[in-house]
Order: structure tokens, then C-alpha cells, then sequence
């Protein structure tokens, strides 16, 4: 398939024991992805792609299920990818069949072209957000924030400050992911207690789910939040202590687009 996508194995320490997750990000335009709809959805899944659907809805289902497989596929080596299954569960989430694998899920996002997704494993729960900045959106993001968020940001965030309300928003939805609810709950109780720097990004964590650690990363329009239990210390490839490719990854696709519309 013609596009951008990359991937990536983390290790996950936690306690004594070390899990294994997966991270894609894919960036491909629609006809690209129609062309590879055989390699990406199993029989299953090609009855969610009906001619029904809007050309937006179809970009984001096989972008997205292009980025969970890729993600599973490299927990699960061997596996096609169209062996595996990611339907949609009760609540809408994703869940996940592996052939030989009983303990793996996936949780995914997408934002225009572009979709990301995290393979891990049942252990670990985990929730991502990706979203591409839409500056009419400026006063729903600042309805769904507190006083406290928007200064919190603004002291640890060196973005104007639609990024900053966008990458707040990323943080939560990441977490409603995690919890499965999705944005269905007030999102003052998603609420952001705390945030600190990292390059490219941020680390935060929630008021009322403590248990739970966010990383964000912006690459203006881009930002995309990762949330998974605090406890766990991250080890990417060479020893990175936070998800940082995916930060590169993010400016990879931004330079890109500018490439394809300059
Ligand atoms: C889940 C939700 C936060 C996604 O927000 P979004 O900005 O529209 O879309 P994103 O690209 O960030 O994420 C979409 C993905 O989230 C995942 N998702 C959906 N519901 C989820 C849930 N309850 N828990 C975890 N993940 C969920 C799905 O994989 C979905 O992609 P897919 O439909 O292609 O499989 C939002 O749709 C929501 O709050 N839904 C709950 C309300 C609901 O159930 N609506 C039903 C629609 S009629």
C-alpha cells in the first residue's frame, strides 16, 4: 500500500515483569487504502465497509483497522493480518480476535488521512487519541476544560493555545478510551490534575483516575495522547523512557502534507 506507515515494539516494566506493546501511526489517502482493502479487513469486517458509508468513514475504518492490524501483527508475528479480527464491541470499542492469541486488544484512533493505533495486552489497559487542529472548534475545547487545565497548560505548553486546548482534549479522550466509556461521561471527571514537560509534549496526570498516566506529543495541526496505568515505565528502542517516536512520527506525516499541498 502506498503511504506512510510505521510501527514500533515498547516494553512495558511494571513491578517485576516486563508486557510488550505495539504502536502504527498510517497516513494514506482513500483510493490507496480501497486498493488494499483485501489485505486489511477480513471477511468480517468488510460487511462494517458498506456502500452506505460516507467517503470520510470509510478513510477513517480502513485507516484505522489498517493501524490495529499492523500493530497486532507485530505482537503476533506470523499472524495475516487478515486472520485478525477487530470488530466493534458493545460500547463501540474495539476488540480484538488473534488467532492463537487470547489476551491482545487495540485501541485506535484517526483524524483526517492519518490513524494510529496501540496493540497491548489485556493486562495493560490502554486508550489513545489522535485529532488534527479545527480552530472553529476553539470554544468547545475551552467549554470542556477548567480554569486550572488551561493554566496548567499554559505554564508547561510552548503552543498557542488551540494546540494546548487540543492536546488537553487528546489526554482525556485517550483516558475514556482506556476506561471504555468513551466521552459519553462529564468530562469534569476526566479532569487533568497535573502536567509535565516532556519534549515535544507532556506527561499528565488525572484527578479521579490516579491510577492512570498520560503522554501527549503536538506537531501543529497534529496531537495525539496515549494513556495507560501509572505504574508502568516505558523502554522504546534505545532505552527512550516515553513514547518519543511517536512525536517524529507526527512530524513525519505534518511534513509530508506540506510536501504533497506546496
Ligand atoms: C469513543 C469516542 C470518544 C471516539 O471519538 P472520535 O473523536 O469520534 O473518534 P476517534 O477517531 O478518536 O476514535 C474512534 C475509535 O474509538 C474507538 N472507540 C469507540 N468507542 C469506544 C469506547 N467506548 N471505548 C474505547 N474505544 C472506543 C473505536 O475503535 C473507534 O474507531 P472505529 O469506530 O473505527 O473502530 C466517541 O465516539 C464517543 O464518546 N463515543 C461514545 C458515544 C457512543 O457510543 N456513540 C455511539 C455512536 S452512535
Amino acid at each position: 500500500m502506498s503511504g506512510f506507515e510505521r510501527g514500533a515494539i515498547v516494553l512495558l516494566h511494571e513491578g517485576g515483569r516486563t508486557l510488550r506493546c505495539a504502536i502504527s501511526l498510517v497516513d494514506a489517502p482513500l483510493p490507496a487504502l480501497e486498493e488494499a482493502t483485501r489485505d486489511i479487513l477480513g471477511p468480517e469486517e468488510e460487511s462494517l465497509l458498506t456502500d452506505r458509508l460516507a467517503p470520510a468513514r470509510r478513510q477513517s475504518l480502513l485507516a484505522g483497522r489498517r493501524a490495529a492490524k499492523n500493530a497486532l501483527c507485530l505482537l503476533a508475528p506470523g499472524v495475516p493480518a487478515r486472520d485478525i479480527s477487530v470488530l466493534p464491541g458493545l460500547l463501540q470499542q474495539p476488540v480484538a480476535c488473534v488467532p492463537g492469541r487470547s489476551n491482545l486488544q487495540v485501541t485506535l484512533a484517526h483524524a483526517g488521512t492519518a490513524a494510529m493505533a496501540v496493540a497491548h495486552p489485556e493486562a495493560c489497559p490502554m486508550g489513545i487519541d489522535l485529532e488534527r487542529a479545527a480552530p472553529e472548534q476553539q470554544s468547545a475545547l475551552i467549554e470542556q476544560t477548567t480554569p486550572r487545565e488551561r493554566a496548567l497548560a499554559q505554564t508547561v505548553l510552548p503552543y498557542d493555545e488551540h494546540q494546548r486546548l487540543l492536546l488537553l482534549w487528546c489526554l482525556k479522550e485517550a483516558l475514556s478510551k482506556a476506561l471504555r466509556c468513551g466521552l459519553t461521561v462529564p468530562f469534569s471527571l476526566l479532569e487533568i490534575a497535573s502536567l509535565a514537560p516532556l519534549p515535544g509534549g507532556v506527561r499528565a496526570r488525572f484527578e479521579n483516575f490516579t491510577q492512570y498516566e498520560g503522554v501527549a506529543f503536538c506537531a501543529p495541526p497534529l496531537s495525539a495522547a496515549l494513556v495507560m496505568p501509572h505504574t508502568v515505565r516505558w523502554e522504546s528502542a534505545g532505552g527512550a523512557a516515553s513514547p518519543q517516536m511517536l512525536h517524529d512520527w507526527l512530524r513525519e506525516i505534518v511534513a509530508l502534507h506540506h510536501h504533497r499541498s506546496g
